[in-house]
């Protein structure tokens, strides 16, 4: 044991109060912690011992489970070796090492790589690059962007620009200009659609609503399209059949960037290796983070076509000039990438993305087995994901999912609440008994919750 592991854990409120948490309730928090001091595998631990099961990854982020020793001798290593190189006018083998491995497991065509340290700053990278892409051909007007109602691009200010949670706009002011697209949320429109496992049939045409933002804009005037392959934040928000073929092709006609930001889907979550990938659809720009280091390093990246880097380059004017000014002192950091190419050698040695594959019918099953459930109005699934929605309390649209979660905390499972859904996004070696766990201790949470 260190000295860390000894040292007691102070959960008092005078101790708390100088942490103003991210996304979270501070007052709630901080009168009732949830202190998670340790983790193996599919486990949390709490500071009072709890076992906790891990039924979102973390944040969506750690699916090869936690502690994997391949990452963490990796990191060791590379700590004492390289703590930090300057992401600007210097490399590191890490960082080329990873952009060769993203490349190899992104779809054929993105094949230029551009780090950053997050899934927000992945966000406004690939907004950015889409404008200077066009002003780099003389298209200098193609500016405008477009999002989708439900998308979540981060919380940065072109991130909430394109984003479509009015939660996390209303409070900020003024945003870019910007278009959306409505959502996919079937059920929202269509009761008789709620309930769909996977991806709905009916829906593509949404898809169509793209063609009157150009009419109304001009394809001159909008530089790309931002959508997640299936939304997760919004509490997984699943793509029609052909919907994002169709967004493909208009965007395609209209010479529009179509952007897919897989912060989520990359790298395993759909039973593939991207939700390109499992969704037939290749974009122009594909945005990662969370996944590609298991969660144990900040790390996110924008993947580009050929194109793109090409024209950047050739108006990139004397070869001692940058092309781009844009970066993060952060970019690429060593540490980073490390646990980036430990984690995707794991990722693909172990076959995690095949046994996704293998394993989400079961979860299918299991979570629309909670069909009838109190409270419930919906559920909708796609690999190792779920988002349930439930029917508000009066006036307090999002109590129930926030007591129900606090339901399976107490009972050693952990889900995330979010607006009027809970979300699930296990690990990815989860085994049956514990899908079975998961569900069994969500339905007694919905039955016991008012
Ligand atoms: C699709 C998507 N984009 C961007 C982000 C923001 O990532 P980060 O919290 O690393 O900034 C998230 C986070 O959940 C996300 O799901």
């Amino acid at each position: 044991m260190t000295s860390a592991d000894t040292k007691p854990i102070r959960q008092d409120a005078a101790w708390l109060d100088p942490h103003w948490m991210p996304f979270t309730g501070n007052r709630e928090f901080k009168a009732h912690p949830r202190m998670i001091v340790r983790a193996e595998g599919s486990y949390y631990f709490d500071a009072n011992g709890k076992k906790i099961l891990d039924g979102l990854s973390g944040l969506w982020c750690c699916g090869l489970g936690h502690g994997r020793r391949e990452i963490v001798e990796a990191v060791q290593k590379q700590v004492a070796t390289l703590d930090y190189a300057p992401a600007f006018q210097y490399g590191h083998p890490g960082s080329f090492e990873l952009a060769n491995k993203v490349k190899e497991l992104t779809p054929a065509g993105l094949d230029y790589v551009f780090f950053t340290g997050s899934g927000s700053e992945s966000a406004d990278t690939s907004l950015k690059i889409a404008r200077a892409y066009f002003r780099a051909q003389g298209k200098g007007t193609k500016t405008r962007l477009i999002g989708r109602e439900k998308g979540y691009h981060g919380v940065n200010f072109g991130g909430i620009s394109v984003g479509g949670i009015a939660g996390n706009r209303k409070a900020f002011g003024a945003t870019l200009e910007a278009d959306h697209l409505p959502h996919t949320q079937v059920a929202l429109r269509d009761k008789t659609k709620a309930f769909t496992r996977g991806q709905p049939k009916e829906g593509a045409e949404l898809a169509d609503e793209l063609l009157n933002v150009i009419a109304l804009h001009d394809a001159s005037n909008i530089a790309a399209v931002i959508v997640e392959p299936f939304a997760g934040s919004a509490g997984v928000v699943i793509p029609p059949v052909g919907y994002l073929q169709r967004l493909r092709d208009i965007c395609t006609a209209n010479d529009i960037l179509l952007v897919f930001d897989e912060v989520i889907t990359a790298f395993g979550r759909c039973g593939a290796f991207t939700g390109s990938a499992a969704f037939g659809v290749t974009p122009d720009i594909l945005n990662f983070a969370k996944q590609v280091t298991n969660g144990v390093q900040p790390l996110g990246g924008v993947v580009v076509k050929k194109a793109i880097y090409d024209t950047m380059m050739a108006a990139g004017g004397p070869e001692y000039m940058l092309e781009m000014p844009h970066g993060y002192t952060y970019s690429a950091h060593p540490v980073a990438c490390a646990a980036g190419n430990a984690a995707l050698d794991v990722l693909v040695k172990e076959e995690a993305v095949e046994r996704v594959a293998e394993i989400a019918p079961y979860f299918e099953n299991a979570v629309h087995g909670l069909k009838g459930a109190k409270h419930l109005t919906d559920i909708r699934n796609f690999g190792l994901a779920a988002g349930l929605t439930l029917a508000p309390a009066p006036g307090e649209p999002a109590k129930r999912p926030f007591e129900v979660a606090m339901k399976c905390l107490e009972k050693g499972v952990y889900v995330r609440y979010g607006g009027d859904t809970i979300q699930l996004a296990p690990p990815f070696f989860i085994e049956k008994a514990e899908i079975d766990t998961l569900v069994s201790v969500l339905a007694d949470a919905l039955s016991s919750t008012a």
